[in-house]
């Protein structure tokens, strides 16, 4: 058997960032894209995987630091898959994200734009998320120092994460630094309750165990959200956990749970039962508020959700007589936040349960000029909707992170509204989309935000203007 030679480079030098957040270096015209490195690292480089293109390989040390590397601050990093990018100072992710925008625009879709305004950073890096959820399970992922002590006796159940491209470990967290509020006292609370109690904790293989997910949600305003999945209907034990679970924290506006006695763990085909408070928390952004229920989708950074609507809203720049269309609305976030200024907005989204939110949001705020559609973007703007509404003055998209259907392009191509607010989570599939657009219209501002402090993402915000 051929044993293939391990390729290895003593040093390199990382020149720039990777749009999928990895180190780029360039030996002898090679492109080397190097996990966890930055621009400036000196570092020597194990390959572990070769192509024709390109090489990829991992850091084997560090010979000199970048000046911008840090020391990572959770205890977690480096096994569990969030906040990655926390060994770049934050100054520096916000010039690496710049820098993956402005490349996707003018080096691959090659876009002029007429103002690129500096990245909207998140004034919050820490503690920034209203939603996580964590996964019990008897396979706790143990630590290189828990398997040499060959203590037979380390208790493998976890309540955390999953491990990255390892569907059945959880990595145990002790400390979240994503979420604040009561989160992380809420989830060691009832770990070590299921732990005292001796209720058994899921095992996905077998799948059997009567803990199965918790997921907890916080308002800026300091409300709390707990929903709790269990995989065995035991009313005894979810009395018992539920009513120490308020003892402890009186201040939980609401405690739900559900069964799942299926083998995934979608939660949206389950039915929450009310244990505590209303079923639902309310988030409120600038002037609107937002009822954010068990199962129901939010923007996950609340602050810099209002920061993204903010400027929408402005490079929208939307005026008492103009209608709107918001695609890709979700639960109609964006539209409700417009809707003061214009004559009317056109949601449309694709989830159902989305949709009822947004109807209810639009109740809850007595807006009553926001109109929403269930479908596919694709089919729902055609002409029976421009006959009941008016073709729109303003277009707002905010579609998934593959970007606009080609047929979606060409529709608004067709259609000519004067704006199009394009809002993106996937710069290069917006780059490729205002490619096309372009025919018809020019970029005349561009904004990027900042939603995930210490992870690769970026969400952009692009102005569009139609040429005359
Ligand atoms: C990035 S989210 C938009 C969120 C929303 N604008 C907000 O700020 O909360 C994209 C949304 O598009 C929806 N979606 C995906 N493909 C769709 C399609 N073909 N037609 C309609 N909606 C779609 C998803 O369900 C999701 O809610």
């Amino acid at each position: 058997m051929k044993i293939k030679k391990q390729i290895e480079y003593p040093s390199l030098h990382i020149e720039a960032i990777s749009s999928e957040g990895l180190g780029i270096a360039k030996p002898e015209g090679k492109v080397v894209f190097v996990e966890a490195a930055i621009p400036g690292d000196e570092v020597s480089v194990k390959i572990v995987q070769a192509k024709k293109a390109f090489e990829q390989g991992k850091i084997i040390d560090i010979l000199t630091p970048s000046k911008d590397r840090i020391a990572p601050f959770c205890d977690h990093f480096g096994v569990c898959g969030g906040c990655k990018w926390q060994y770049a100072s934050y100054e520096a992710q916000l010039a690496y994200k710049e820098e993956i925008v402005k490349n996707a625009f003018e080096r691959l879709a090659k876009v002029p734009i007429k103002e690129i305004l500096p990245i909207a950073g998140s004034s919050q890096t820490q503690y920034y998320r209203n939603k996580l959820e964590f996964t019990f399970s008897n396979k706790k992922w143990l630590t290189l120092e828990q398997i040499q002590s060959e203590d037979t006796a380390i208790n493998r159940d976890a309540l955390g994460f999953h491990i990255p491209r390892l569907f059945d470990k959880i990595i145990d967290i002790e400390h979240c630094y994503l979420q604040g509020g009561l989160s992380n006292e809420i989830r060691n609370f009832i770990k070590s309750y299921a732990l005292q109690n001796q209720l058994s904790f899921y095992d996905i293989r077998e799948h059997v165990g009567f803990l199965r997910t918790l997921i907890i949600k916080t308002s800026t305003a300091g409300e709390t959200l707990v929903f709790i999945v269990f995989g065995e209907n035991k009313q005894k034990e979810i009395t018992s956990l539920t009513k120490a679970l308020m003892q402890q924290f009186p201040s939980i506006n609401s405690l739900q749970y559900a069964i799942n006695l299926k083998k995934n763990d979608s939660i949206f085909d389950l039915e929450p039962v009310l244990v505590h408070g209303n079923d639902y928390i309310i988030e409120t952004l600038g002037s609107k508020k937002y009822k954010i229920g068990a199962k129901s989708f939010f923007q996950t950074n609340p602050v810099q959700g209002k920061t993204l609507y903010d400027i929408t809203k402005a490079f929208a720049n939307v005026q008492p007589h103009e209608t709107v269309y918001d695609l890709y609305t979700g639960v109609g976030s964006i539209a409700l936040y417009i809707s003061d200024d214009c004559k009317q907005v056109i949601g449309i989204e694709e989830v159902a349960p989305a949709i009822e939110d947004a109807k209810e949001n639009a109740v809850l705020n007595q807006s009553d000029n926001c109109y929403f559609y269930t479908g596919d973007v694709r089919k729902i703007i055609n002409s029976d909707l421009y006959q009941k509404h008016g073709k729109p003055d303003v277009i707002i998209t905010d579609p998934p992170r593959a970007g606009m259907h080609e047929d979606v392009v060409k529709e608004l191509l067709n259609i000519e509204a004067n704006r199009i607010v394009y809002v993106s989570c996937n710069p290069a599939t917006q780059a490729r989309d205002i490619q096309l657009l372009n025919e018809k219209y020019e970029v005349s501002k561009m904004q990027a935000v900042d939603m995930f402090p210490h992870t690769k993402h970026i969400e952009n915000i692009a102005l569009l203007t139609l040429r005359k």
